[in-house]
């Protein structure tokens, strides 16, 4: 059974007598670990009470595009972010034909137009109107834009007719939904990310740190994981657990961490330095606790190594990839860290803008390599984890086209 762990599932329930499986559907979805949050048509609650759908998803059922109340706790541009995946079961003829025209008349189809996320529809309608050519244009048409669909299935349908057009059951696409995150891009190759911050002792008890979370390492992992790719991270001290699959080597100081990378590096293909590595240790650490004595006291601080960069000037470098936090010019400043530190590829964020980077469950970033940039608009950690190994993918297979 593939999982979802750590993946906010949006799923968008339109007006068919399939409406009462999404229920099950919820219950599917979460079994694997997703998180769900709901949006219910005008049709839909026709079919089945919202109330219902909060009970099992844990969170309010979302229903009306222009509602103040919601509009400030998430409205539907927050829950377009917070989507990893839109999910539309049942997705009727008409929703269908809406998604295809590009309309934004209700919530579901505004937060379809609205999310970076991918779309992933399970038809559900009657076998005439599923054989109609304006419903086979419509889903050619979201399937050349590549909207995943998962069936429908035949059989006999609640009008009687026999054919193909019935929703698919909740198991299989709750199946569906998962594996669309195994993207086996990376196949094969093995990474090592560096996640969270490092401590850098000052005594027994003290140290120099900062707020790093750790999630946006962790997000690769899974990403990479996903992706196929034979993972380890090496994390600072974060109060994440893992992803599935990945093996983690904890580390507290920067020494520490660049240790351990120099022993891995040699057997590894991709280098991922997302930890906000401390650029400072303290030149000694005390034996005993350091009391408290005069107003005013000086700590003597010296470099530490900066890992990244030594990885990426080591023989036979993997393809590294590091981060840059930046608070103006962040793509100047960008370009000029890759070079200098050698990297194949930075991410560049902003983070002058407190709703997104640290400890935020949101990112917005630009990627640059050598010879291009991709602009990835605010999303999900998830989502511009899984968008970064997507760009890695192309650009170490030597083909970065974008
Ligand atoms: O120079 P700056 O700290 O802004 O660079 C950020 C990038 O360098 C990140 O990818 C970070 O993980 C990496 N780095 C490192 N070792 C350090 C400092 C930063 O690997 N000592």
């Amino acid at each position: 059974m593939a999982h979802l762990f750590n993946r906010n599932v949006l799923l968008g329930v339109s007006g068919g007598i399939a409406a009462y499986k999404s229920a099950e559907l919820v219950r599917q979805l979460q079994e694997r670990g997703a998180s769900v949050r709901v949006i219910m048509t005008r049709g839909a609650r026709e079919f089945i009470t919202p109330l219902t759908l909060q009970a099992l998803s844990g969170n309010p059922v979302h229903t009306e595009l222009l509602d103040t109340g919601a509009e400030q706790g998430m409205g539907h541009i927050e829950l377009a972010r917070w989507a990893d995946l839109l999910l539309i079961a049942p997705a009727t003829a008409d929703l269908i034909a809406r998604l295809s025209a590009g309309r934004a008349d209700d919530l579901l189809t505004t937060a379809a137009l609205a999310t970076p996320a991918p779309l992933m529809l399970a038809p559900a309608m009657n076998q005439q109107m599923w054989k109609d050519p304006a419903t086979i244009a419509n889903i050619s048409q979201l399937s050349e834009r590549g909207v995943h669909l998962v069936g429908p299935a035949a059989g006999q349908q609640a009008c009687g007719d026999v054919g193909p057009g019935r929703m698919e059951a909740p198991p299989v696409i709750a199946e569906a939904a998962a594996r669309l995150f195994e993207n086996g891009l990376l196949a094969g190759t093995r990474i090592i990310i560096t996640a969270g911050p490092t401590r850098e002792a000052l005594d027994p008890v003290r140290y120099l740190s900062n707020h790093s979370s750790g999630k946006m390492g962790y997000a690769l992992a899974q990403a990479a994981v996903d992706a196929g790719a034979t993972t380890t991270l090496v994390s600072g001290p974060v109060s994440l657990t893992p992803p599935e699959h990945v093996r983690c080597l904890r580390v507290e100081s920067a020494g520490e961490m660049l240790e351990k990378c120099l022993e891995l590096v040699p057997e590894c293909d991709i280098f991922i330095a997302c930890a906000a590595v401390a650029d400072y240790r303290p030149a000694a650490i005390e034996q005993q606790k350091i009391k408290k004595g005069p107003e005013q006291v000086t700590l003597h601080l010296v470099r530490n190594s900066d890992i990244v960069a030594v990885v990426a000037a080591g023989d036979n470098s993997p393809f590294t990839v590091g981060f840059a936090a930046e608070t103006n010019d962040v793509l100047n400043y960008a370009r000029d860290k890759m070079q200098r530190k050698g990297l194949d590829m930075i991410v560049a964020n902003d983070v002058s803008d407190p709703s997104i980077g640290f400890n935020s469950d949101h990112n917005e970033a630009t990627v640059l390599w050598r010879d291009g940039e991709q602009v990835l608009a605010r999303s999900s950690k998830s989502t511009i984890a899984r968008q970064i190994v997507e760009l890695i993918a192309v650009a170490n297979k030597g083909g970065m086209c974008v």
